[in-house]
């Protein structure tokens, strides 16, 4: 089938030059009103499409692949991870699954450097505090933070993402340590000044600063459960930019309460978008809506390498960024 005739549907809308470009590439349907698809307009799309390229925002279980008549083959994700996506089920199917990784590895580092800055020296406190009329001058001891410098950083999942807040780290004086199913090769390990922990258990309490930066998976739900946070340091602080499942919300959100924990910095919520009333109102608590790749730049790399993965199927070869059952 040439490439011009192959029907893509988008879930939403994507940045105008993607979207555009598909136009001109493929036979591409477009949701203009950028509404999430109900499932029962997933299923449509998908009894419709060749190709369906979905986002975070949909979720494509094994009945709804297995209701998908054999003429979709392709399901390009437009982002890194595909948890939402039952990929043992598609590929059970002959369905291909393709993700958009590295393209944005650094805008997501750069998130949780910026929650980790934001939380350790109380900017949103002291911003809000400002606007509300409660900065009255200099004092003292007003306001006052934690020092980074020589501080302990404990990266959960060091992949593309990890190692790339570790070398920011790094730079601000962070001491880098992680915890991963394996270790990184001695070359990376020695670049990043960085210390393996195969034991996370172990890792935790020794740590002034937890980044979560591993993939969802039945593994790493509640990776830092309700008991694992009670072993944290009473002025650690939780940072997470990967998925809100990795977390027991509600145990961060009590344990913020009962003063237990130093702070926490999340761009990604257990039940998104919803948040965990007490975090909402906990000052040392800095929350975003789920902005780790939310540049221009980042938008319109994740749109080509959509993209790109199409066309390679269209033109008869293995996509770029296959992706594969975990485990
Ligand atoms: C994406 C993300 O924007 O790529 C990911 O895994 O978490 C986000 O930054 C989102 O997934 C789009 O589908």
């Amino acid at each position: 089938m040439s490439a011009r005739s192959l029907k893509v549907t988008l879930t939403r809308r994507l940045p105008d030059a993607v979207e555009t470009r598909m136009r001109e590439m493929f036979d591409a349907r477009l949701n203009l009103t950028d509404r999430p698809m109900t499932r029962e307009e997933l299923a449509q799309a998908m009894a419709t499409s060749d190709v369906l390229v979905p986002t975070i925002t949909d979720r494509i279980d094994a009945d709804l692949i297995a209701g998908a008549p054999d003429t979709l083959k392709m399901i390009a994700n437009f982002g890194a991870g595909t948890e939402h996506v039952d990929v043992a089920a598609a590929q059970a199917r002959g369905i291909l699954v393709t993700n958009t990784p590295g393209v944005l590895t650094e805008d997501t580092a750069d998130l949780a450097m910026t929650l980790i800055l934001a939380v350790s020296r109380r900017a949103l406190e002291g911003a809000e505090a400002l606007r509300a009329g409660r900065f009255e001058g200099w004092t003292p001891t007003w306001m006052m933070g934690r020092k980074l410098w020589g501080k302990r950083l404990g990266v959960v999942g060091m992949g593309r993402i990890g190692q790339a807040l570790a070398r920011r780290a790094r730079a601000f004086g962070i001491q880098v340590h992680y915890h991963n199913r394996k270790p990184l090769s001695p070359l990376i390990e020695e670049e990043l000044g960085a210390t393996y922990w195969d034991d996370l258990d172990a890792m935790l309490p020794r740590m002034d600063l937890i980044s979560l930066n591993c993939p969802a998976t039945p593994e790493t739900h509640h990776i830092l459960s309700a008991e694992r946070l009670s072993r944290l340091q009473p002025h650690a602080i939780v940072i997470n930019t990967a998925r809100g499942e990795l977390i027991d919300e509600a145990a961060l959100a009590r344990a913020l309460k009962e003063n237990r924990l130093g702070g926490a910095g999340l761009d990604v919520f257990e039940h998104e978008p919803a948040v965990h009333p007490d975090l909402l109102h906990d000052p040392r608590a800095v929350l975003l809506p789920h902005l780790g790749s939310a540049t221009v730049e980042s938008r319109q790399d994740m749109g080509d390498r959509v993209i790109l993965n199409v066309m390679t199927f269209a033109n008869g070869h293995r996509p770029p960024d296959r992706v594969l059952p975990a485990g």
